[in-house]
């Protein structure tokens, strides 16, 4: 058993320099992953090993427990551990069985400190949050958000509920995060819930989206959260990096069933305590933010494939219906005026008599089960009815 020292950000380049001169040598946990690796370090030499790097791996994944113990039970007399001070609570739980003792280092700040910080995560107050709203915004909000979603008439009923009860314990502190997890077949408007959020707060920017389709499951989490600092390739990872482009809270987060263990945990964290932090450590305030999980899954896959733990702490879940055919009409005949409107002010004034009628009638919506096959159709059908 051996001794942790931590340190804090501002600490670090005093204490390594100091400590450089009195004849250390500083190595990253990630050089040292293999045993031969560890004997090929000189005995006579005194090395600080920071582990931090291995953090963020072992807390999602603690499969990969069992060989760090192993692992570190071949360092010498002539090693000393550190890591970073934000690391503390979970590692002096997870690495129980490694260390019996710790300690901060003694040592002044460095001087220049808070400017890093403030470059890579920008702050959460300049984002608009549904608990920013005041009354009046709040009306206007639900309107253009019953405006943009045709159909699903229950959901919206408790999405109002929901953001009304969120509004007042988020206040009192007790409800960091409003998740909503939707389940349904494709093309039926889960993800439109998102965009339709999106613009109803007033979006200028890109929602911040991530879909879980686009990465392998098997590196899902890296991909999320960025690799630790001190591996190649090292970056703070791609949910940060959209939460920071995007000007209000909200993030979307699409095919949810195709992310692994490591990912589920790391959002019960998020959910949990309001606060997303990345592999650098960097940590940003998601407090007041709405998250919504879309997913093709069925009722029956979402209690095999999601914990019960995450199940329990998403505000609404439910599935998505097909849209009825009065539903299906209301979309069709907004988005026929909508391309006529748009096709006359950019392409030409010369648009056929009648043209809105005669698109209506030739598309029989219940013929469709997927919105943007329907979609489609309006398109194609307008395209031929402009021919000449
Ligand atoms: N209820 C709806 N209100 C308005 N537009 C809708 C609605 N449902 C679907 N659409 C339209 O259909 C398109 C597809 O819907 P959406 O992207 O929400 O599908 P989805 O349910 O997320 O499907 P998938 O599981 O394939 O991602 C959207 O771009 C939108 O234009
Ligand atoms: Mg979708």
């Amino acid at each position: 058993m051996s001794k942790l020292f931590f340190y804090t950000r501002d600490q670090f380049f005093n204490f390594k320099s100091d400590q450089m001169s009195a004849g250390f040598e500083f190595l990253s946990m990630s050089k040292l992953i293999s045993s031969q690796k560890i004997e090929s370090l000189e005995v006579s030499q005194q090395y600080y090993v920071d582990i931090s790097s291995i953090v963020s791996f072992v807390k999602y994944d603690d499969s990969q427990l069992f060989n760090f113990e192993q692992l570190f039970n071949s360092f010498g007399e002539n090693i000393s551990f550190i890591c970073d001070k934000v690391y503390e609570k979970d590692i002096k739980y997870i690495f129980r069985y490694i260390f019996d003792e710790f300690s901060d280092v003694e040592v002044e700040r460095d001087e220049i400190t808070d400017e890093v910080q403030e470059i890579s995560v920008k702050e959460s107050s300049s984002v608009k949050k549904i608990t920013d709203l005041d009354d009046a915004e709040l009306d206007l909000f639900f309107s253009k958000f019953d405006e943009g979603l045709y159909g699903h008439e229950c959901f919206k009923e408790e999405f109002k509920e929901l953001v009304t009860s969120f509004r007042v314990f988020n206040k009192l502190g007790e409800h960091k995060i409003l998740s909503l997890f939707l389940m349904g077949d494709s093309g039926i408007g889960k993800t439109e819930v998102a965009r339709t959020i999106h613009k109803a707060l007033g979006s200028q920017s890109k929602l911040a989206k991530i879909s879980f389709g686009n990465y392998s499951s098997h590196d899902a989490l890296n991909s999320l959260i960025g690799s630790p600092r001190g591996y190649i390739g090292s970056d703070g990872g791609e949910l940060l990096k959209r939460v920071n482009e995007s000007d209000v809270g909200l993030i979307l987060i699409d095919e949810f069933e195709k992310a692994n263990n490591a990912v589920f945990n790391y959002f019960l964290d998020i959910l949990e305590n309001g606060k997303i932090i990345n592999s650098q450590a960097d940590e940003y305030d998601a407090n007041g933010y709405i998250i919504v999980f879309t997913s093709n899954i069925t009722k029956e896959n979402f209690t095999s494939k999601i914990s019960p733990e995450l199940r329990s702490r998403f505000d609404y879940k439910g599935v998505f219906n097909l849209l009825t055919d009065e539903d299906k009409k209301k979309f069709v005949r907004f988005r026929v005026n909508q391309i006529i409107t748009k096709y006359y002010q950019l392409i030409s004034e010369d648009v056929p008599d009648k043209l809105y009628d005669t698109i209506i009638s030739e598309i029989n919506v219940s013929q469709f089960k997927n919105m943007r096959d329907l979609n489609k159709k309006i398109k194609d059908t307008f395209v031929a009815n402009i021919k000449p």
